[in-house]
């Protein structure tokens, strides 16, 4: 019993706060769960081990390096998506029901990048669709963008568990694959939502209320220099709806900033 508690209190730690399955179970009307003898015996045949397992032993550095190499044979969005849904180096892919990659228009002028999927995201396979999705949506029509006439990705493909801040080791490993779609989309500008996206994109440690509204330049590694400007993150604004008129303040600017030939 008390390796029972001991391994639910690792759970808890290791962030799994929810129990998913394909067909939702009634546990507490289930006669068939019920009746079930108490002591039932452990299947007796090895276990197989998940291929992930060795490699989610992977240190963080020989995982980035990893990403790093499969970044460089990626000559389009697709094949990187490809790729990224192979890659069993970061072990977040294993607590997710999906690899969120980037959505939109591969010509667009506008990059979008926020933290990471949530549950909605999570559940539907496609970046910025819940609640704070929608709140983008609405920032970028009152500009005269639509979704679709973007970018819009995420630091990191796959969800934390229970939306945890993602670890400096997580956001290091996944790095590269957001680098190469910069690389491989070419925007005119890129929208940083929030201390996570901005932080990993610039390699500063500035607070978000610091860097937002200011342009800063992103460098690319094969030299391509993009300009970047950072707000605040929608699932921030939804709790602080005071900090509105500063990322009307940041649209405006963003509008502007296209609008330059
Ligand atoms: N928050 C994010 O940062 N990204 C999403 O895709 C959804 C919520």
């Amino acid at each position: 019993m008390e390796d029972a508690q001991q391994i639910l209190n690792w759970y808890i730690l290791a962030g799994v706060d929810e129990f998913c399955a394909d067909v939702t179970q009634d546990y507490v009307h289930n006669k068939a769960a019920k009746t079930a003898p108490k002591t039932e015996s452990l299947p007796a045949a090895p276990v197989a081990m998940r291929p992930a397992t060795s490699l989610l032993a992977q240190s963080t550095e020989a995982a980035y390096v990893n990403a790093r190499k499969i970044c460089s044979q990626a000559q389009t969005l697709d094949d990187l998506k490809v790729l990224v849904e192979n890659f069993e180096g970061c072990a977040l892919k294993f607590s997710a029901n999906s690899t969120v990659f980037g959505y939109g228009n591969s010509q667009a002028e506008v990059m979008i990048i926020g933290e990471a999927p949530g549950a909605d995201e999570d559940r539907l396979g496609e970046p910025f669709v819940g609640r704070s999705g929608h709140l983008l949506d609405k920032m970028l029509t009152a500009i005269n963008l639509q979704r679709q006439d973007c970018y819009i990705t995420n630091v990191l493909p796959w969800r934390p568990p229970g939306n945890r801040t993602p670890t400096d080791g997580e956001v290091a490993v996944c790095l590269p694959f957001l680098q190469r779609q910069i690389e491989l989309i070419k925007p005119k500008i890129i929208f940083l939502l929030g201390g996570s996206a901005a932080g990993a994109v610039l390699n500063i440690s500035s607070s978000i209320s610091q860097l937002r509204g200011r342009m800063i330049d992103y460098t690319a590694e094969n030299g391509l220099v993009i300009p970047t400007l950072s707000s605040y993150h929608p699932a921030y604004l939804l709790r602080t709806p005071t900090q509105k008129a500063k990322v009307w303040a940041d649209l405006l600017r963003l509008q502007r900033k296209l609008a330059e030939t």
